[in-house]
């Protein structure tokens, strides 16, 4: 018999779903779908990688079939460097062929890069059709499948083609990260340290109490799908006061502001995301004692945590004006100040726009050292 799943809702006031843990699996996917509303004869264009449809397609596929859909699947090249606006025009190609229409529905089967290109796709396939999410990455679990931020890079930087369309449901299948590389495990559990800093203290708790974070071997399936609640209910409650990222979504780039100035020192792909957020976690919490904003204790519960998933949290690479150069052009600049997510302790963060040059130089130096 399987256990029943534990269900999140993203309550929204104009398009409000849920998320859907453990309990279903791939198989339950068709059954799930009938019963919020899609009618059965509906056309379903699914988008995913070789290695994930390897292993989940057909389980999907049979499930849509067994339900009266009507199911066909598109393989993109897996990476980064497929997020892309040629990888949009081969979804608009097969959904031409197709025949997507508007009551159609795509689906996206695979990590965070098939969720944001395939979540494009339907926005802008006939002006908008209905998306499901099935992330299959511990990041795509805990933060891309949710929030409807959909988008591909742009040669002059990463995710400037975008827009935002919420999915009609999210369908996790935690039993999906037994085929996952531990590199790939281990950079979603940097954002699930993440949600435990900036807000929810009992999920810190619970990764403190785990004899391990580095993969998902050492950890109990029950322990997973609470790890995955804990995090979706902290993005949850973000997301649903500011669905457009007008003032309080922006906590959720804690350590992304550094994190970024690594992935573009060293060039993307050379590290993982999950990996650079873990350095830029670090980096900010030491800007926050610095500022006397959190303690050494909470600073070197970060510190324990990032070091029990086998995460990085020295730089690789140290040219302070660079740093400073890479800095001033992120996304987070607002009207030439520098902003940061920093800690007031475990579990609270707030957002600060009155750090100077000196302090970005001072807080180099000392990792410098
Ligand atoms: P990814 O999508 O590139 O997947 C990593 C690799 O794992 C790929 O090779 C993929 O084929 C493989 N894979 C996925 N699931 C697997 C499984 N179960 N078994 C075996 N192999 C599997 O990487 P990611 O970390 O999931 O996503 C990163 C992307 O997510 C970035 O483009 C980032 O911008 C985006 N993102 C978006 C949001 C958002 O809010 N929309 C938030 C965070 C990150
Ligand atoms: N990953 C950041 C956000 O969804 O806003």
């Amino acid at each position: 018999m399987k256990q029943k799943p534990l269900r999140v809702p993203i309550a929204l006031k104009r398009n409000p779903y849920e998320v859907v843990i453990g309990g279903l699996g791939i198989e339950g996917i068709g059954n799930e779908l009938r019963s919020i509303g899609f009618n059965s004869n509906c056309k379903v264009l699914i988008v995913s990688n070789e290695e994930v449809a390897e292993h989940y397609g057909n389980k999907l596929i049979r499930s849509l079939e067994e339900n009266g859909f009507k199911a066909s699947l598109l393989i993109i090249k897996a990476g980064e460097s497929q997020k892309n606006q040629k990888s949009i025009g081969l979804i608009h190609d097969a959904a031409y062929k197709e025949r997507i229409e508007r009551n159609s529905l795509m689906i996206a089967l695979g990590g965070g890069v098939i969720g944001d290109m395939t979540g494009f796709a339907a926005a802008t396939w006939l002006r908008g059709i209905p998306i499901v999410q099935v992330p299959t990455t511990l990041l795509a679990m805990v933060d891309a499948s949710i929030g409807g931020k959909t988008g591909v890079n742009h040669p002059k930087g990463k995710n400037l083609v975008g827009a935002f369309h919420q999915p009609k449901l999210v369908i996790i299948d935690p039993t999906t990260l037994k085929s996952l590389p531990e590199r790939e495990f281990r950079a979603g559990m940097s954002e699930v340290i993440k949600y435990g800093v900036i807000g929810d203290i009992k999920l810190f708790n619970l990764l403190e109490s785990l004899p391990s974070l580095n993969s998902l071997k050492g950890i109990r399936m029950d322990l997973i799908e609470k790890i995955i609640e804990y995090s979706v209910i902290t993005k949850a409650r973000v997301v649903e006061q500011d669905e457009l990222e007008a003032g309080i979504r922006a906590i959720l780039n804690y350590g992304h502001t550094f994190g970024h100035v690594v992935e573009t020192l060293c060039g993307y792909g050379v590290w993982l995301h999950g990996e650079a957020v873990a350095i830029g976690m670090h980096t900010v919490g030491l800007l926050a004692l610095n500022r006397g904003s959190w303690s050494w204790s909470d600073l070197s519960r970060q510190q324990a945590l990032i070091n029990k998933a086998n995460l990085p949290f020295t730089w690789p690479v140290m040219q302070s004006a660079k740093i400073l150069e890479i800095l001033q052009g992120d996304k987070k600049v607002r009207n030439g100040k520098l902003r940061f997510v920093i800690p007031k302790g475990i579990g609270s963060v707030e957002i600060i726009d009155n750090v100077s040059e000196e302090e970005i130089n001072n807080l180099i130096e000392k990792i410098n050292r």
